[in-house]
Formats: structure tokens, C-alpha cells, sequence
């Protein structure tokens, strides 16, 4: 243990005198004996495994392709949850979370699953809800590491590190909404397609079928993640794996006594398909790749890549940018300085423009109200003049009225006076008759 010999296991340049540490300019001294640094990656591994890891997957597939089954035989275990009805108006996508322990390491597995995928009859805007899925766990880390006070290292990170894309067992090509759904998701997601229910197959029919799929997403420019070859412990795994995409997989939560081991299991009439069995099925293969070789990949491709695209384009849709206009390096202080300014003229140019808004609006209220108030003095002086017309007219048909009544009147007592001078005149006429008769 410990640096005897001369120098780092880095490579290292003679310049000067000097051991110098390649493009660094730092120099380079032998120690004498042990220091102790050298456990710095233990002390890395233990803080890790202290802490526990996290790992989210999700579950891309139109309804009862064996999503849950698949996640039960992957991690031997039976996880919750209800069988989707094929009813859903629209996609809808369901997250469980799952403390589990292997040795003395600890996993939080997030399984996210979309329940109603494919079951609609316009099939369009069924990859909205996963975008939008995606999209807002990325948003939820870029706002904790925007916080003042951020807890990265205690933060559940719900950004989804792989993407199983379940493909019906058809044998003939891959479906428009397959090939569209993966376009959407490629640049937010490591898609890992996957045969669903292959022992529905023949074997040389899924040959056929894997090369006809894997040929649809080259021509469609479709981005699978692709196992990496730049680590030389796991290149050629990795590579010779690559060839084998997508795997075609089958599970099963059945055990079945085969020879003398319980395995898992799919038992037909006809024999028994073995889950483990990589001459049945390449879901071996899957769980190597995925869990145990490339998991801390695609949990750094997930940070590096997708989330970093996200984190890019929503800075610079924010007005952030690396360099000024004048290519200057990007200055925090000067943008936000920039942005407030900007906010601030903003600002005062929409109030400018509510108060002329406004000023505008009471004129044109005022001159509303006065024409309503001139309408309204023309009616009353209209209706004035037409009530003193009425009154003239009534008072003049009154006072011709008044006449007429006293006209009535003095003839009236004129024909009184008339019949009763005749009665008088008519009773001494009589009373003269009668004495003469008597006579
Ligand atoms: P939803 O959650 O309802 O969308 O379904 P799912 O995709 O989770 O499917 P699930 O795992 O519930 O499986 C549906 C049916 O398919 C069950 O009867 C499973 O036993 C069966 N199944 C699952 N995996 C396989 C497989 O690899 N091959 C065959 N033949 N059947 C399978
Ligand atoms: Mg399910």
C-alpha cells in the first residue's frame, strides 16, 4: 500500500526539473511513506451505501403486456397493485415506491407504471402524459438545486432512469404509436425496448422480429439507449448485449420445481417456459444489464444528459445564457441586473399603458354620460312641452266646458222660470170656469 513508488498512477511529464502532472502545472512529489488517502474510495463506498441508493423505472406498454409481472421476476418480489381497467379516458400514470435491501445495501425503487396506454381510440395524445410525467420530475430537481437552502443529498430524486418500452408480441413490425411514443421520450429518457410475452413467438419468427425492429427505429432516427462501451471491464458485455435489443423477455410470479431448484416459471400444456432460462428467453440478459452492470449508468446518463438538456433549455428559456452577446463569459450578477431592468421597463410600460387605458376609457365613459344626459334634458324638455300642450288643451276644453255648463244653466233656469209663469197662468184660467158654472 501507499505511493514507494514515484508518482500517481496518473501519467505523468518530465518538464522543467519537475514531475508535472499532464496540462495541470501541478508538480508531483513522491511520499516517503503511507499517508492514507488511498482509502478515499472506500470512504466514498461506504458513504454511499450508508446513505442508500435510488433507482426509478418506468413501465412503457399498452395494457397486460405482463408490465407488473416483469417488475415482480426482475426483483423477486411481488409488488402491489391492481390490474388497470382498459376504461381510461386517457393515460394516466402510477408511481409506487419501494424501500428494499440486498446484503447491507439499500435500494428505493420508484416503479412507474402508465395504466390505460393504448387502450384509447384516438391513440394521438397518448405520449403527452409521459412527457409531461418526465418533464415535471426533471422541473421538481431543477427548482430544489435553484433553492437557497437546498438538500440535494437528502432528496428524493424521482428523475426516471430507465425507460422499459413494452412491445406487444405482434412478429411483425412496430406499431405508429410504438414509434411515435419512443421518438417523444427518447431525448427525456434511456428507453430500453423490450419483447413483452416472447414466448408468444417462434424463434425464428423473433429473430426476424427483432432485426425488422430494430431497422423501424434506425430509419425512424428512434435514440435507445445503448449500453456502454467506453469502460473496459464491461465493453464487451455491454457490446455483445447491444446486438441482442431489444430483449425479448417473459415472466412469470409462478415457481415451478424444475429438477431439483424452485424456478420461475410459465408452465403450458405443451412444456415450460423458464424465465432464467437464457435458451427460453433473454430476461436474464435484461436483469444483468439493467440492475446489475449498467445501473449506475443509466442513473448518471439520466443526470447527465436528459436532465442536463432540460436544466439547458429551460435556463436559457429563462434568459439565461453562457456568453453575452459580445461572447463575454456569462455573468449571474449582469443577468439578473439585465433581466430586472428588462422586468422593470416591462413593468412600467404596461402601467403606462393601463393608466392611458384607463384615462381613455373614463373619457370615453364621460362622454357617454353626457350624451345620456343631454338625451335624457331633450326628453324631459320634450315631454315638459307636450304636458303644458296637454294642459293648455285640457283647460281650454274646461273653460269651453264651464261655458256650455252656464249656458245650460241660464237657459235651464230660463225654462223654469218659463213653465212656471205657465202653471201660474193655466190655475186662475180654471178657477174663473168653475164660478161661472155655478153661476
Ligand atoms: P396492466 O397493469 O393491467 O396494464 O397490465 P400489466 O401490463 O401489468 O400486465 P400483468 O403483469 O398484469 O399481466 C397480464 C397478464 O399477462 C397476466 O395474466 C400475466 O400472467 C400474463 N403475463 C405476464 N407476463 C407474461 C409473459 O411473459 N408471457 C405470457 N404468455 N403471459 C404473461
Ligand atoms: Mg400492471
Amino acid at each position: 500500500m501507499g505511493f514507494e513508488t514515484v508518482g500517481f498512477s496518473v501519467a505523468c511529464t518530465e518538464e522543467g526539473g519537475h514531475m508535472l502532472m499532464r496540462g495541470e502545472g501541478c508538480r508531483t512529489l513522491p511520499l516517503a511513506g503511507h499517508v492514507g488517502f488511498d482509502s478515499l474510495p472506500d470512504q466514498l463506498v461506504n458513504k454511499s451505501v450508508s446513505q442508500g441508493f435510488c433507482f426509478n423505472i418506468m413501465c412503457v406498454g399498452e395494457t397486460g403486456l405482463g408490465k407488473s409481472t416483469l417488475m415482480d421476476t426482475l426483483f423477486n418480489t411481488k409488488f402491489e397493485g391492481e390490474p388497470a381497467t382498459h376504461t381510461q379516458p386517457g393515460v394516466q400514470l402510477r408511481s409506487n415506491t419501494y424501500d428494499l435491501q440486498e446484503s447491507h445495501v439499500g435500494l428505493k425503487l420508484t416503479i412507474v407504471s402508465t395504466v390505460g396506454f393504448g387502450d384509447q381510440i384516438n391513440k394521438e395524445d397518448s405520449y403527452k402524459p409521459i412527457v409531461e410525467f418526465l418533464d415535471a420530475q426533471f422541473e421538481a430537481y431543477l427548482q430544489e438545486e435553484l433553492k437557497i437552502r437546498r438538500v440535494l443529498h437528502t432528496y428524493h430524486d424521482s428523475r426516471i432512469h430507465v425507460c422499459l418500452y413494452f412491445i406487444a408480441p405482434t412478429g411483425h413490425s412496430l406499431k405508429s404509436l410504438d414509434l411515435m411514443t419512443m421518438k417523444k421520450l427518447d431525448s427525456k429518457v434511456n428507453i430500453i425496448p423490450i419483447i413483452a410475452k416472447s414466448d408468444a413467438i417462434s424463434k425464428s419468427e423473433l429473430t426476424k422480429f427483432k432485426i425488422k425492429i430494430t431497422s423501424e427505429l434506425v430509419s425512424n432516427g428512434v435514440q435507445i439507449y445503448q449500453f456502454p462501451t467506453d469502460d473496459e471491464s464491461v465493453a464487451e458485455i455491454n457490446g455483445t448485449m447491444n446486438a441482442h435489443l431489444p430483449f425479448a423477455v417473459v415472466g412469470s410470479t409462478e415457481e415451478l420445481k424444475i429438477g431439483n431448484k424452485m424456478m420461475r416459471a410459465r408452465q403450458y400444456p405443451w412444456g415450460t417456459v423458464q424465465v432464467e432460462n437464457e435458451a427460453h428467453c433473454d430476461f436474464v440478459k435484461l436483469r444483468e444489464m439493467l440492475l446489475r452492470v449498467n445501473m449506475e449508468d443509466l442513473r448518471e446518463q439520466t443526470h447527465s444528459r436528459h436532465y442536463e438538456l432540460y436544466r439547458r433549455c429551460k435556463l436559457e428559456e429563462m434568459g439565461f445564457k453562457d456568453t453575452d452577446p459580445d461572447s463575454k463569459p456569462f455573468s449571474l450578477q449582469e443577468t439578473y441586473e439585465a433581466k430586472r431592468n428588462e422586468f422593470l421597463g416591462e413593468l412600467q410600460k404596461k402601467e403606462e399603458e393601463m393608466r392611458q387605458m384607463f384615462v381613455q376609457r373614463v373619457k370615453e365613459k364621460e362622454a357617454e354620460l353626457k350624451e345620456a344626459e343631454k338625451e335624457l334634458h331633450e326628453k324631459f324638455d320634450r315631454l315638459k312641452k307636450l304636458h303644458q300642450d296637454e294642459k293648455k288643451k285640457l283647460e281650454d276644453k274646461k273653460k269651453s266646458l264651464d261655458d256650455e255648463v252656464n249656458a245650460f244653466k241660464q237657459r235651464k233656469s230660463a225654462a223654469e222660470l218659463l213653465q212656471s209663469q205657465g202653471s201660474q197662468a193655466g190655475g186662475s184660467q180654471t178657477l174663473k170656469r168653475d164660478k161661472e158654472k155655478k153661476k
